[in-house]
């Protein structure tokens, strides 16, 4: 069984005064079905490690750096990120790639070595709304997929979010349809690649404007694992409907 995931991230939001939004959600959902991961900015890691030592809550980072360590300045390593508090981290993230120039192979060697350094990665893919209307969906998924995704995975470890960039921070939301049409489609493809015992166990979250009003519709879609969320995340009293939804799913 997999087991459901909540993330937020937070992207380029927060400072010390909304820790409390952790700490709110932490205190919120103590007996919690689902995994729940919080990805705050970087610098707000270790404080927030604090209300995650133990509760349902665990953190993530929002990107890391592809070499272990070394003469890169201003570069974070997931060695930094684990020390900071972090266990997961988001990688492709769709603002990643397009602020930073990140393509699938960056992806791929990021996860390798976020991978050994022992955290669990959340990998983003997602069309393009020129590639949705030219119904190319489909084949951009399977490229990104093939490219991002190392060969040496362990399931448990691999999380994928399917995110299209037309849905992230607009408001806009596939089609239930879609959705389901993309999530098969990973699942199968993953299948192909690494066989049925890894690909059962690599959860698929859905990302893109996700809010307490679709959640719950969301989770009802097959080979959808859980979320993840970007502004509903920022605030406990609109993520914790989210966590709820995905409990009840
Ligand atoms: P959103 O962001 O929920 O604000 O659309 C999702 C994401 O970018 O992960």
């Amino acid at each position: 069984m997999r087991r459901k995931l909540a993330a937020g991230n937070w992207k380029m939001n927060g400072t010390s005064a909304d820790l409390a939004q952790i700490e709110a959600i932490a205190q919120a959902h103590t007996g919690a079905l689902s995994e729940i991961v919080m990805a705050p900015p970087t610098t707000l890691l270790h404080r927030a490690s604090e209300f995650t030592k133990t509760g349902p809550v665990t953190l993530g980072a929002q990107d890391c750096d592809k070499h272990e360590n070394g003469a890169h300045t201003g570069d974070i390593s997931a060695e930094m990120l684990i020390d900071a508090g972090a266990s997961y981290v988001i990688l492709g993230h769709s603002e990643r790639r397009a602020d930073h120039a990140e393509h699938d192979e960056d992806v791929s060697a990021k996860a390798q070595i976020a991978l050994k350094a022992g955290m669990r990665v959340i990998i983003c893919l997602g069309e393009e709304l020129e590639e949705r209307e030219a119904e190319n969906t489909l084949d951009v998924i399977a490229g990104q997929l093939a490219r991002s995704i190392p060969a040496d995975i362990s399931g448990d470890r691999l999380v994928i979010a399917y995110e299209p960039i037309w849905a992230i921070g607009t408001g806009k939301v596939p089609s239930i349809e879609q959705i389901a049409e993309v999530h098969d489609f990973i699942r199968a493809r993953l299948e192909e690649r690494f066989g049925s015992r890894i690909a059962r166990s690599v959860r698929l979250l859905y990302g893109g404007s996700v809010k307490p009003n679709n959640a719950a519709a969301i989770f009802a879609v097959d080979n959808v694992d859980g979320a993840l969320v970007g502004g509903a995340s920022l605030i406990a009293d609109d993520f914790s409907p989210i966590i709820n939804a995905l409990d009840a799913s």
